[in-house]
């Protein structure tokens, strides 16, 4: 089957989001975010599988029009099946489940995780897919890990993070400057602005690939308490010095864990992944290692990091051109390896 149109079906947090693909190339990438969680700072799972209920229809049905095409079209539906928010999964599993019952075709179901590394396969202008074999760096707000990828199917994490996710550690540490939800785009903003090297931050000490980021978001907590206790307005008034630092130590943080992956396993090609794959100090941190390390370097484009049904249509192709289909009695799955 050459000529495929798959439908991808994204809904493990709190964005509802669908894709068509064909034959490699993405017709159609729709993301609905959900605002609701801003008022909380955080996403509040029993909200985001009520807005995903509200959403999928709507976002299916404008997934297709901009794609051209008719759900009679399809030749499979691929959705996410973990890992994720249990209640939020259950919305795109059981939708995806009904629709390729009704339409007759078949259902593949996917892995959030490996759908990050495998939307580098995504054919786009001026992109370069990553060569086997690679280490995918998935940094995000729900995840850190480095991943040896082997082929495409084949995937082996090799370092984590054993506590918060990166995306927390910028947006926790944002929160406690007084910056909104989700803060670290606006630690990006500000970073850009400040001086890296004006205060020191700690780089948490555990084993070589893993990350640690629990200790930052209280190593700052106690310099703003320390620092206001002498001068109320020093968080406003030195925003983009903290950013700054803060973005560096996290940034060489993860320049340090990428080498000593690149040590262990003589692999020197990196692909990134995420929505923190868009922080400004990442990108040239990344850039740079090019030139300084040697590494080859692939950054997707920014819709394809972030959380996205693109990446879950990609994996659907792929995995229907393999044969691997997911049986009518799958079920969706918060914790879910590789
Ligand atoms: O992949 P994503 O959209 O959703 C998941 O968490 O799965 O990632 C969102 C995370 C948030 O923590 C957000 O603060 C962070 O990515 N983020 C950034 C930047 N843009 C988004 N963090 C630092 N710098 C940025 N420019
Ligand atoms: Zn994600």
């Amino acid at each position: 089957s050459e000529n495929t149109y798959i439908l991808g079906i994204e809904s493990s947090c709190d964005d509802t989001a669908a894709a068509i693909i064909h034959n490699g190339v993405i017709l159609s990438n729709v993301v609905a975010t959900q605002k609701i969680h801003e008022e909380y700072g955080g996403v509040v799972p029993e909200l985001a599988s009520r807005a995903h209920q509200q959403n999928i229809v709507p976002v299916v049905d404008l997934a297709l029009k901009k794609a051209n095409i008719d759900k009679k079209q399809l030749s499979a539906i691929a959705f996410t099946r973990g890992p994720g928010l249990m209640g939020s999964l259950l919305v795109g599993t059981s939708f995806a489940k009904s629709l390729a019952y009704g339409l007759d075709i078949p259902l593949i179901d996917v892995n959030h995780m490996q759908a990050h590394i495998l939307a580098h396969f995504i054919k786009a202008d001026g992109q370069q897919t990553p060569n086997f074999p690679f280490l995918a760096l998935t940094i995000s707000g729900g995840h850190t890990q480095i991943v040896k990828v082997t082929s495409h199917f084949k995937m082996e994490v090799i370092g984590q993070t054993i506590d918060d996710a990166i995306g927390e550690a910028f947006d926790k540490s944002a929160k406690i400057l007084g910056l909104t939800y989700p803060g670290g785009p606006l630690v990006d903003t500000y970073a850009q602005q400040g001086d890296p090297k004006r205060f020191k931050f700690p780089k948490p000490k555990v084993k070589p690939m893993d990350f640690s980021f629990s200790g930052l978001k209280t190593a700052v907590l106690y310099f703003v308490e320390k620092q206001t206790a002498e001068n109320p307005n020093f968080v406003k008034e030195n925003m983009a010095d903290i950013c700054a630092s803060l973005q560096f130590t996290i940034v060489s943080y993860v320049i340090d864990k990428l080498k000593n992956a690149v040590k262990h396993t003589g692999i020197n090609e990196i692909a990134i992944g995420g929505g923190v794959s868009a922080n400004s100090g990442i990108r040239t941190a990344l850039k740079e290692s090019e030139q300084k390390y040697g590494w080859t370097t692939h950054i997707p484009r920014f819709e394809f990091c972030t959380d996205n049904a693109a990446m879950i249509a990609i994996v659907g192709e792929l995995k229907l051109k393999a044969g691997l289909i997911a049986d009518n009695s799958v079920i969706a799955a918060a914790r879910l390896k590789f």
